[in-house]
């Protein structure tokens, strides 16, 4: 059976390309699918964070999957850190993905910067905490933006290190196909899985980009929506009337991409009415089309936000229910490496 999951990280607000490029993939494919969706609070200690604002971040990430149209009783909604056998797997594949693997992941590189020594030992194994949490309940789906499509090809080299290591105690343990973790496939698609910083097209939209204008927040007002998006970057050119005319202009793309993505439609479609317009028209048409789209979820995020009690019992139960899940899985993991239990 096929089974999603995927993960963002309690780490500040949440912005237009966590929406664009994961949130809204969470909502489609719930109707569809048993989907798994994590606050993964494990993740985000790999870099310094204050205890207080991290709890109260978790919460804010809870609220806004809701507020997005996550259904937490149809899905599993919970936080990594009350189900340990993330962390439990995570060893067990620490011991299987080889130091050269992760040497090799880009957003290490990036996100380590020149100090690599310095790096927090979780930084550099962020990616195998990833291939657990999706191993763990053997999902075979994982809807993520772009640039998450490294870590999950090594999720997929774990998976099959793992099967074929382990291939003879696999079968004895009752798995005819000799294969116990399913390969994650990764389900990156549409006009926006990589949104880029609204100052510069060459840089994906991040939390961590120091300027306020280089992102939309799902928190923003529509004031500051519109300010944002009128001081976006562009290009002195009008909007091309077809996608080719796009390539070698990254600004214009990307804003184009955010309204296909906003509005359910193609880039070409998009370019076939705004061909030609000048970017101060086609900025107003933005701003009101993502004004329209996220006002409802800011205002719905604002009130489950206030409800401390819900936020946190949901969280709990979803724990429980990804725990009845992942203790199985975890139990067949022991048998297969060899634990005494
Ligand atoms: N710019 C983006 N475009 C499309 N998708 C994106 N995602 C993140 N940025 C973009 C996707 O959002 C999901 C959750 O990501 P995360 O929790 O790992 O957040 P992040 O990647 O830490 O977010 P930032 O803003 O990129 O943080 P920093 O600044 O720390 O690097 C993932 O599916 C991710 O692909």
């Amino acid at each position: 059976p096929e089974r999603v999951f995927s993960g963002v990280q309690s780490t500040g607000n949440l912005h237009l390309g966590n929406y664009l490029g994961a949130i809204v993939k969470f909502v489609e494919l719930q109707k569809s699918h048993e989907c798994l969706y994590c606050v993964v609070d494990l993740h985000a200690i790999t870099v310094p964070q204050d205890p207080i604002a991290l709890r109260n971040n978790t919460r804010e990430i809870a609220a806004a999957f809701i507020a997005c149209g996550i259904d937490p009783r149809k899905n599993i909604v919970f936080n990594q850190s009350q189900v340990p056998e993330h962390a439990e797997l995570a060893w067990v594949l620490n011991c299987v993905a080889r130091i050269g693997w992760l040497n090799r992941m880009t957003q290490f590189k990036d996100k380590a910067g020149k100090d690599r020594e310095n790096a927090s030992m979780g930084l550099l194994d962020y990616p195998v905490l990833m291939a657990a949490d999706i191993l763990l309940y053997r999902a075979t789906h994982v809807p993520v933006g772009e640039d998450q499509k490294q870590h999950l090809e090594l999720a997929r080299d774990i998976a099959q290190k793992f099967n074929n290591d382990f291939s003879e105690s696999i079968l004895r343990n009752g798995y005819e196909s000799g294969v116990f973790f399913p390969l994650p496939e990764p389900l990156i698609s549409g006009p926006a899985t990589r949104v880029m910083s609204l100052r510069d097209g060459s840089k994906k939209m991040s939390k961590s980009d120091a300027s306020e204008y280089s992102r939309i927040n799902l928190s923003d007002d529509a004031d500051q929506i519109a300010q944002k998006i009128r001081k976006a970057k562009t290009d002195p050119e009008p909007l091309p009337s077809e996608e080719k005319g796009l390539e070698g202009r990254p600004e214009a793309n990307n804003l184009v991409g955010i309204f296909a993505a906003l509005s359910s439609r193609a880039k070409t479609d998009v370019l076939s009415e705004f061909g030609g317009a000048n970017f101060s028209s086609f900025k107003n048409a933005l701003v009101d089309l993502s004004v329209a789209k996220l006002s409802p979820i800011t205002a719905q995020m604002r009130r489950i936000r206030e409800d401390e009690g819900y936020i946190d019992q949901v969280l709990r139960d979803g724990s429980e229910r990804a725990r009845a899940i992942a203790r199985e899985n975890m139990n067949a993991v022991k048998d297969i490496v060899g634990f005494l239990r």
